[in-house]
């Protein structure tokens, strides 16, 4: 056990949110149509058609119109930080506008204003899951080059707009996720004669590109600013110690390290070039994307960390858990969420070893949760000991991490606030240490109450995680 408070002065406590997840006015002030608006059934499903003719998302928990009583709630928490995301076509609706549209931009600017005015850092993500949906239909989404083009025009409208006000930047959420949900992650959609494979690893380039010129980019405009790329990590483990499970395990990790390999490290690793040889990979590069991707990593580590993961050679393990982006081998060692994920606190403080020893970089744990069914008692309250035990969990895993020397910048607990799933499109999965009155159906008066989590939260940030009871 650790003893004393390992947490640094500063550090960044706080809560994190997708704007497709809590906005809504999804069509408001100018804004265009992103993937995630066609998308009700959440991204699991990549349907593009909604079953029961609901978006939940199309008006979520109406964060664009309420924004000032939510942040205010943030401010009694404590928060030192929002982990929030600018939606692309609030600021180019269609992507490949020729002026960003100034509604838009104002709306960014009022929040960040209110944000600020609590000394609440904004954290912000450029790309969540809500690409400008005409990008794919016009141009394919990522695989095409132009996209490149089109992302570094946005971000430079943003940087220069809230240099003032905007510290902490990140690119891609999630950005590994894209070789599992190709939609949502890339704008890609496919042909049956397609060499898939060969197009998602071309996106994925042309989003390394992109990453290396905005990152040039926000240092330039601002030097005092810290970019970040952004996975979803969870370690992973060989199911026995037969040598052909580790093998598998190694290659499963290397899928997502890869990224963070090229973004951090700044070159394609070795292992890949294997990969891609005996895939019939051929990736298209220009003459000057290698030496910017080298020159331009990036500051810090986002990551996403909501469970372990176990790898398996052997075909008789069948017996299977969910995950937010695909199934799993089923960990028998792990309890699990009602909605399926294992809960592995044990895993938070490997997997940030595992990174820390690879790259030495900073790391900030920008989503970490528990979404849970909750439920309002007679007296109006919702007592979600759970979320606190999953939480306390996972922040006593954290401070063992540190405290074994991994630089960790910040946490931000996803959905502070309850919001629309990203896989289901559910809004009974509940993450926030705030409820909203809003069911799956579209019923409710949107009206915010403080959980039972709200007031533990408040005590772990007041004491900067020294009391986690
Ligand atoms: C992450 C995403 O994968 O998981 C978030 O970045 C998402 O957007 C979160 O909401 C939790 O997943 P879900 O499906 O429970 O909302």
């Amino acid at each position: 056990m650790c003893a004393g408070n390992v947490f640094k002065e500063g550090f960044l406590w706080g809560g994190a949110l997708s704007a497709n997840q809590c906005e809504g006015a999804y069509l408001k002030d100018g804004k265009g149509l992103s993937v995630a608006d066609v998308l009700p059934g959440g991204m699991i499903s990549e349907v593009i058609n909604p079953p029961n003719g609901k978006f939940p998302s199309h008006e979520a928990i109406d964060f664009y119109h309420r924004y000032k009583e939510d942040i205010k709630l943030f401010a009694e928490m404590g928060f030192k930080c929002l982990r929030m995301s600018i939606a692309w076509t609030r600021i180019f609706p269609n992507g490949d506008d020729e002026f960003p549209n100034e509604e838009g931009l104002r709306f960014y600017d009022d929040v960040f204003n209110e944000l600020l005015k609590y000394n609440i850092e904004p954290v912000v993500t450029l790309s969540h899951y809500e690409m400008p949906l005409n990008l794919v239909d016009k141009y394919g989404g990522w695989k095409n080059r132009k996209l490149i083009g089109f992302f570094e025009k946005y971000a430079k409208v943003v940087f220069e707009r809230y240099k003032e006000k905007v510290k902490y930047w990140l690119t891609f959420n999630e950005m590994n996720t894209i070789l599992h949900m190709t939609f949502i992650g890339g704008g890609i959609t496919f042909k049956d004669e397609d060499n898939r494979r060969e197009i998602i690893y071309q996106s994925i380039h042309n989003q390394f590109v992109a990453n290396a010129k905005v990152t040039k980019l926000c240092h330039e405009i601002n030097k005092d600013s810290l970019i970040g790329c952004m996975i979803n990590y969870g370690c992973i483990y060989p199911m026995a110690c037969r040598p052909l499970d580790s093998m598998e395990a190694l290659e499963m990790d290397r899928k997502t390290l890869f990224f963070t390999d090229v973004l951090v490290r700044g070159y394609y690793p070795s292992y890949i070039k294997r990969f891609f040889k005996e895939n019939n990979i051929n990736i298209k590069l220009e003459e000057d994307d290698l030496s910017l991707i080298k020159e331009n990593t990036v500051d810090y580590i986002g990551i996403s960390y909501y469970m372990s993961r176990v790898a398996s050679s052997n075909k008789e393990d069948k017996e299977m858990a969910n995950g937010n982006i695909f199934k799993m081998l089923k960990n028998p060692y792990l309890e699990a969420s009602e909605w399926g994920w294992q809960i592995d606190p044990v895993g938070l403080r490997y997997s940030l070893n595992t990174l820390y020893d690879r790259y030495q970089k900073p790391i900030f744990i920008v989503e970490n949760g528990l979404g849970a069914i909750d439920t309002i008692n007679e007296e109006g309250e919702i007592n979600d000991d759970y979320r606190i035990g999953y939480l306390r969990e996972h922040i006593s895993a954290l401070k063992e991490a540190i405290s074994d020397g991994v630089d960790v910048i910040g946490y931000t607990s996803w959905g502070p606030i309850d919001i629309v799933s990203a896989s289901t499109g559910e809004l009974k999965k509940r993450y926030g240490f705030i409820y909203v009155d809003k069911d799956d159906d579209g019923n409710g008066t949107l009206e915010r109450r403080k959980k039972k989590s709200f007031y533990w939260y408040k005590k772990v940030i007041e004491s900067n995680g020294e009391i986690l009871i």
